[in-house]
């Protein structure tokens, strides 16, 4: 069993993280990022989201290219890349489902892919600067799904400080 964090500690700890070592992330670290994945809540538990895992050096530069020249997408081991699913969705939710749920899906999905990889000592960042077709085309997606974000996994090769954030006060608003 691979050891893991406090959930507190990973949300204090997780960074953006765009430098990566060339070590590959273990496939017993991928596999429970996977499963926390499959806890996500999702609209009406459909999991309207699917997810693509891109090694290979030659698609990752695809990937990179597909970024608008994100060069640490290929630092990292592997790039995972979660795409909204809009049909599964639309079958019961028509329209929101097709064009809200599905994405909000593949959003949750991705947010637990980053804290389960904090959490086995692993970094990651979120991407969402791409071109979509781009993205499809270096990773043999799908058109009918719509690549709504990439999460770059490996371990860090540096630390780069906390970044700073609104006040709470100005942030949340009492009714
Ligand atoms: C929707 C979304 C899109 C993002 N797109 C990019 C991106 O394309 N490239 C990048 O380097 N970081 C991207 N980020 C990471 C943010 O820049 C980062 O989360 C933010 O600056 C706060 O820093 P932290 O994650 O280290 O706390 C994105 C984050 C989100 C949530």
């Amino acid at each position: 069993m691979v050891k893991s964090k406090d959930f507190f500690q990973v949300v204090e700890e997780r960074r953006s993280m765009r430098a990566f070592a060339p070590t590959p992330v273990e496939a017993e670290k991928l596999k429970r990022i996977l499963e926390v994945v499959n806890r996500a809540p999702s609209a009406g538990n459909l999991q309207g989201y699917e997810i693509f895992v891109v090694r290979k050096a030659e698609q990752k530069q695809a990937l990179v290219k597909a970024a608008y020249d994100q060069q640490f997408i290929a630092e990292a081991p592997l790039v995972l890349i979660f795409c909204a699913n809009p049909a599964r969705s639309a079958v019961r939710y028509r329209e929101r489902g097709e064009n809200l749920y599905s994405v909000q899906d593949a959003t949750i999905a991705c947010t637990y892919a980053m804290l389960a990889a904090t959490a086995l000592g692993l970094s990651s960042v979120w991407v969402g600067a791409f071109d979509e077709q781009a993205v499809r085309r270096a990773a043999d997606i799908p058109a009918d799904l719509t690549p709504v974000a990439m999460l770059p996994v490996g371990y860090a090769s540096e630390l780069p400080p906390a970044t700073p954030r609104r006040s709470l006060d100005e942030i949340v608003h009492e009714r």
